[in-house]
């Protein structure tokens, strides 16, 4: 068999463990190579040091790529986001429960339509690719054909993706919605098709509780307690009008995080989008189960949800994620959704460190998604799915970078500046798939 190899010479940057919040990384968290050579092969890594050291086991005239000047990190992962909404994204005026009637549902009712499903999950790839994102959970629409045109759009290029169709059998128009045996045939067929091919993943996707009778949650619950390989998204505590809906929905939980407990659904693969209005003791029972919330900071402004506690998270022993929440979100790049999150913090007085964020956006989010075995790090033997950086890739970013002191001054100005210009090269599965000028 033919081996697919080369070297990439950069300054690499990967994360072994959670840097902390401290304005220097936890010892032994951070690797970095100022000059570096990244030895990838058959869409794997299987080599990393500096390029001085790697140089001498390299066989004679492998191809060696050259991208001094530039960073290499693992490539981008988003723990949340609706692939349906790409186009609706930087929608006027509405909080979310009007937004979602006005419109999200709308909008959704198009990916009924093969055609538009199998061009969407094209652009949006594109997109993700173009700012660095090689892996994301992704909520389709309702509509099965809206998955399927997803996964295989992703297989073609080899993508790590979860993603799944929304359950949705109440309080959504006709045409959106389904029902408890037909939701759960349809998700059936969806997971024998897809869950575990290649780099695909199944996510259970009931949309939200006021969407979901307790007869269609319960049965989302009865399919994950028979899969613990499946993965299960949904949203939680996002906005106040969502709160008090929810209490009027399901007198007999005492809060919204109950409605899913009594359910089953809350789970170490469980992603619960938003999680602003919650108390520290729900923040336990999430913790306690080895759950993780999603924290959406552009979309969270945009939407005017509120303000997420990520310390308050990270004090409860509970794992945060990020994620841009598109169409909710403003921005599909995970360097805008770190500035976005800082941006938050430092509303609470808990400003995001870049360590934290790139640790976040890399291995973080990557291990909260239990699929820290094949990615989020640069290692021998993880998946080849990287981004080349370019700290010069404007006048701008480029004088604010030649000032940089530290690796963490340039991570800083990155993930306050960059965009996707800042994104050279996206790589996954070991193949270019994205360049910036090509
Ligand atoms: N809650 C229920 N559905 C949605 C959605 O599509 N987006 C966001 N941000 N919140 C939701
Ligand atoms: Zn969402």
């Amino acid at each position: 068999t033919k081996t697919d190899s080369r070297v990439l010479r950069a300054e690499l940057l990967s994360f072994d463990a959670d840097p902390g919040d401290g304005d220097s990384p936890a010892p032994g968290s951070v690797v970095h190579y100022p000059d570096g050579g990244l030895w990838i092969e058959n869409g794997r890594i299987r080599a990393i040091d500096d390029y001085a050291n790697l140089a001498d086991d390299l066989p004679a005239g492998i191809e060696v790529i050259d991208h001094r000047g530039k960073l290499i990190t693992p490539g981008f992962i988003d723990s949340h986001v609706h692939y349906v909404q790409l186009e609706i994204m930087a929608s006027y005026g509405r909080q979310l429960l009007d937004w979602l009637n006005d419109y999200t549902f709308p909008e959704e009712m198009k990916f009924a339509n093969r055609e538009h499903a199998n061009a969407l999950s094209e652009v949006f790839l594109d997109e993700m690719l173009r700012v660095g994102t090689t892996t994301a959970q992704v909520f389709c629409s309702s509509h099965p054909v809206s998955v399927d045109a997803f996964f295989a759009a992703s297989q073609r290029r080899g993508l790590c993706m979860l993603a799944g169709k929304v359950l949705m059998d109440r309080h959504a128009p006709e045409g959106l919605t389904d029902d408890v045996l037909g939701g759960i045939r349809d998700t059936e067929r969806l997971i024998g098709d897809w869950h575990g091919k290649g780099r695909l993943g199944y996510s259970l996707t009931p949309r939200f509780a006021p969407t979901s009778t307790r007869a269609q949650l319960d049965a989302t619950g009865a399919i994950l307690r028979t899969d613990p390989s499946l993965w299960l998204q949904t949203h939680l505590a996002e906005n106040t009008g969502e709160l008090d809906w929810v209490s009027e929905l399901f007198p007999g939980s005492r809060d919204y995080l109950e409605v899913y407990e009594q359910s089953g659904l809350v789970g170490p693969r469980s992603t619960f989008a938003h999680g602003i209005h919650l108390d520290q003791q729900m923040r336990g029972r999430l913790a306690e189960r080895g759950a993780n919330l999603a924290f959406c900071p552009s979309s969270n402004l945009f939407l005017g949800s509120g303000l997420f506690d990520r310390l308050a998270a990270s004090e409860a022993g509970l794992n945060v994620t990020y994620a841009s929440d598109v169409g909710g979100g403003t921005d599909l790049s995970g360097l805008a959704t770190l500035k976005a999150a800082y941006q938050v913090g430092q509303l609470r007085g808990q400003p995001l460190t870049a360590w934290q964020g790139f640790y976040g956006l890399t291995l973080g989010n990557a291990r909260a998604l239990s699929l820290s075995e094949r990615i989020g790090r640069l290692a021998p033997g993880m998946d080849a799915d990287f981004v080349v950086l370019d700290p010069t890739a404007t006048p701008l970013l480029a004088r604010r970078c030649a000032r940089s002191q530290t690796l963490g001054e340039t991570l800083f100005a990155l993930m306050m500046l960059g965009d996707d210009r800042t994104v050279a090269e996206t790589w996954a599965a070991g193949r270019c798939q994205h360049r910036r000028d090509g």
